[in-house]
């Protein structure tokens, strides 16, 4: 099948290489295939276990490094189903091997790494692509040199990296100034640049598209996923329309992104139907997407656009009010960014924009481990403490 990068501004294709920009005009670059109904078929990919590596053929890489990512649980939350009059599934990313979906990106981007023969991977982040990236790296045997926003990471990601052995620098200000720096340093020959700009990460992530049509065997209504650096939801939605163009899904769903309210400028945009203006001094509980300036925001909103789907910000108490829901309800604990997508799915429906009886999934991004610390300062109020003669007269209460 032929393959080869494109720009989405000017157009202008590439043969594969290390790039994430259009050497003409600095656009954000996108991998393309040729796509014709026949080229991939899911009825034999089916004879394989469901992980990532099930689409091998759909992928752009050789498989040079896995921890069996993908294959994540989509789970029908009946409990919530009823409360919210919608038929709701979640598909929970927080199931792969380093707790996030960013483990779909790595496999083929660290695998893409040693193809073109590279020995250093970088990123900036805000915890999760770091942990990732460590992770793969470590098994690729490469080394790897992690940029993150002083203090403003969760502490399951930061040991994480740590764990894997990545080089980790703490950069004062926030992600955005982390990428400036990482964008920088990752001109050098032997060095990989693996934010989501990389082209070859969204190959991987794109999967989630397919599983989630694989798993139902019809395409849902709308997906809703949280926005930070804006690469996923692009991602998914390429998935959705590659299984579209093959023929093989007859419909596309409605992609539907959310940011915290703190840090919007995609939500901003889609509303006042303004030009993007990036967000100076992004601030939220929900550090993943704790992002003022998302490198991906026009693959984003061409998404959303394309898809007929809708742009929702919500707010730091909304967000945690969700993760409690979505645990209690259905035993699913997720990160605080991941919660934003249950809390929008709640604003969309109480706003009327989403319709009673819709096809929902919400994507949960990351396991809700890496983020100990705010849910122990959200429920420490719901600690009981007790003399051990207190206790029987408890358990009558409870
Ligand atoms: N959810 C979680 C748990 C994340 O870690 C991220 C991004 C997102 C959602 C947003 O995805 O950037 O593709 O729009 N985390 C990045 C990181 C920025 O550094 O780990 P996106």
């Amino acid at each position: 099948m032929e393959k080869y990068m494109q720009c989405i501004d000017c157009g202008e294709k590439w043969t594969e290489q290390p790039i994430w920009r259009c050497p003409k005009c600095d656009g954000l670059l996108e991998i393309k295939f040729k796509l014709s109904a026949g080229d991939f078929d899911l009825k034999k990919a089916r004879k394989q276990r469901l992980n990532l590596w099930r689409y091998a053929d759909l992928i752009p890489a050789k498989k040079n490094v896995s921890l069996n990512e993908g294959g994540t649980p989509l789970y029908e939350c009946k409990n919530l189903c009823g409360e919210l009059k919608v038929k709701l599934f979640v598909k929970n990313e927080g199931a792969n091997p380093t707790g996030s979906f960013k483990d779909r990106g790595m496999t083929v981007g660290v695998s893409k790494a040693i193809e073109f023969g590279k020995k250093i991977t970088t990123c900036a982040s805000t915890g999760n692509t770091s942990a990732s990236l460590a992770a793969y790296s470590a098994r690729g045997n490469l080394k790897c040199v992690v940029f993150i926003p002083s203090g403003k990471i969760a502490y399951g990601k930061l040991a994480q990296a740590l764990i894997f052995g990545a080089k980790v620098i703490s950069i004062e200000g926030n992600f955005d100034k982390a990428l400036e720096i990482v964008f920088k340093i990752s001109n050098g020959e032997g060095i990989y640049l693996l934010n989501s700009i990389n082209p070859y990460r969204l190959e991987g992530q794109k999967t989630i598209g397919f599983e989630i049509f694989d798993e139902l065997n019809h395409t849902p209504d709308r997906v809703i996923l949280p926005v930070g650096n804006a690469g996923n939801i692009s991602a998914i939605w390429k998935g959705f329309k590659e299984f579209y163009e093959l023929g093989i899904a007859g419909e596309k769903p409605k992609m539907t992104g959310i940011q915290s309210e703190g840090s919007k400028p995609i939500v901003n945009m889609f509303k006042n139907k303004k030009e993007y203006i990036p967000e100076k001094n992004p601030e939220t509980i929900a550090t993943a997407i704790r992002i003022g300036n998302p490198v991906s925001w026009k693959k984003a909103i061409n998404a959303v656009y394309e898809s007929n789907g809708y742009m929702e910000s919500v707010s730091d108490e909304e967000i945690l009010k969700a993760q409690k829901l979505l645990s209690r309800k259905e035993g699913i604990f997720v990160e605080p960014a991941s919660a934003s997508s249950i809390a929008g799915l709640i604003k969309l429906i109480d706003k009327g924009i989403i319709d009673k009886g819709e096809e929902i999934v919400c994507i949960t991004t990351g396991n809700g481990l890496k983020d100990p610390n705010t849910v122990v300062d959200s429920c420490k109020n719901e600690i009981i403490y007790a003399k051990e003669e207190d206790v029987e007269n408890l358990i009558k209460k409870l």
